[in-house]
């Protein structure tokens, strides 16, 4: 018998099993956040337009509103664009609050949402 096929398979499992956590008990790694000028003014500027119902930290702070930490960039800009264009008409505090930024800031406040945690209790 030729046993070559099994020791390559072996050692190809060996390997990608190495890669993984088999406890399942390791918590998720973040990136550290580098704090430049502009997601400080951001942050800042979410802490007061946009804390009191996302939380200081993107954590919604009651049932129907949303998480915002480790949100999608991308979404978040999309769908804050939404509600100043009125593409996403269905939540007036929503419409009138995006229409207060200007594009960078919801470029950069989407960006320092983006990169908060979202610890998975809060689910
Ligand atoms: C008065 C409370 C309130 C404030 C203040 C507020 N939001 Fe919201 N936000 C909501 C609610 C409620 C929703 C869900 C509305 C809907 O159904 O469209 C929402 C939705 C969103 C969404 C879409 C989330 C998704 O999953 O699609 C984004 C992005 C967002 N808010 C960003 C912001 C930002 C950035 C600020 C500050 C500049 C802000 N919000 C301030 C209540 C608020």
């Amino acid at each position: 018998m030729n046993i070559k096929p099994w020791l390559t398979i072996s050692l190809f499992s060996a390997v990608l099993l190495a890669g993984c956590d088999l406890s399942g008990n390791k918590s998720p790694e973040f990136r550290p956040v580098e704090m430049t000028p502009r997601l400080e003014a951001a942050k800042n500027k979410a802490l007061v337009l946009c804390s009191g119902c996302h939380g200081p930290d993107g954590i919604g702070t009651a049932d129907m509103n949303p998480n915002l930490a480790c949100q999608k960039k991308v979404y978040m800009v999309k769908q804050l664009n939404d509600y100043r264009n009125g593409l996403r008409g269905n939540h007036i505090p929503m419409i009138n609050i995006a229409r207060m930024l200007t594009g960078e800031e919801v470029d950069a406040i989407s960006e320092w949402y983006s990169l908060q945690r979202c610890p998975i209790d809060t689910f």
